[in-house]
């Protein structure tokens, strides 16, 4: 079952109507996604789109990115910092060529095996590319969350990861469960903002606890440890 049906369904009605074109929102290639994924890690979009573009142009397929000099794959990554990503994923590259035969596992708890691919890479991979319903958890997602059903939970405490999971497990689209995680993480990251959430156009502000109960501006707690 699905708890509170009517939060994914307006997610899946507002993301179509907001979300920006972007170009790893026209591909179902693990591969592409996977290194959308690790780029936006650390960077903003606006930044992110033409080192994207450059390095598919550069390693089209996970084959190409395996068999690359890494002097060169890291020259590729300059101006994007944190190059641990960069080598990281060009040894996980090959590690799916030579143990997966270049195919990328499409199951969560495979792909979260790979060296640089964390809990939330592995959710956003296997649900865009692969439609596993397996919930992302990043930043927008806890400030959704909390805000929507009046979680008050620290979310800088650890414990608070197993709480948002369960529930983000929970609401997570049976039918639609790619589209259902980019939308949650695109409402946070454009109309329920940190600073100044939207909510005077809000699909969901009379479910809102936060708005309900004038605590938008009090949501998510998170302390500074
Ligand atoms: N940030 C992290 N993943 C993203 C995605 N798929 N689209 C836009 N911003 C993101």
């Amino acid at each position: 079952h699905q708890a509170h049906p009517f939060f994914a369904q307006a997610l899946l009605d507002w993301y179509p109507r907001h979300r920006r074109d972007l170009p790893w929102r026209h591909t179902q290639d693990p591969y592409a996604i996977w290194l959308s994924e690790i780029i936006l890690q650390q960077t903003r979009v606006q930044q992110g789109l033409p080192y994207y573009e450059r390095f598919l142009a550069a390693y089209p397929t996970v084959h190409d990115l395996a068999a690359a000099p890494e002097q060169e794959v890291l020259r590729l990554w300059q101006g994007l910092g944190y190059y641990s990503r960069a080598r990281n994923m060009r040894t996980t590259a090959q590690q799916v060529v030579n143990e997966y035969g270049g195919q990328f596992p499409s199951r969560y708890a495979e792909l979260v095996k790979l060296r640089g691919i964390g809990p939330y890479t592995a959710a956003a991979i296997a649900s865009f590319a692969f439609g596993e319903r397996v919930a992302v958890l990043d930043g927008n997602v806890y400030r959704v969350l909390a805000r929507v059903f009046g979680l008050t939970t620290d979310i800088a405490q650890p414990s608070a990861r197993k709480e948002f999971q369960h529930l983000a497990d929970q609401l997570i689209s049976v039918e639609e469960p790619g589209d259902y995680n980019q939308a949650i993480m695109e409402f946070g990251a454009i109309q329920c903002t940190p600073v100044n959430p939207d909510c005077l156009f809000c699909p969901v502000r009379e479910q809102c606890f936060a708005f309900q109960h004038g605590m938008v501006q009090q949501l998510p707690v998170k302390s500074k440890a």
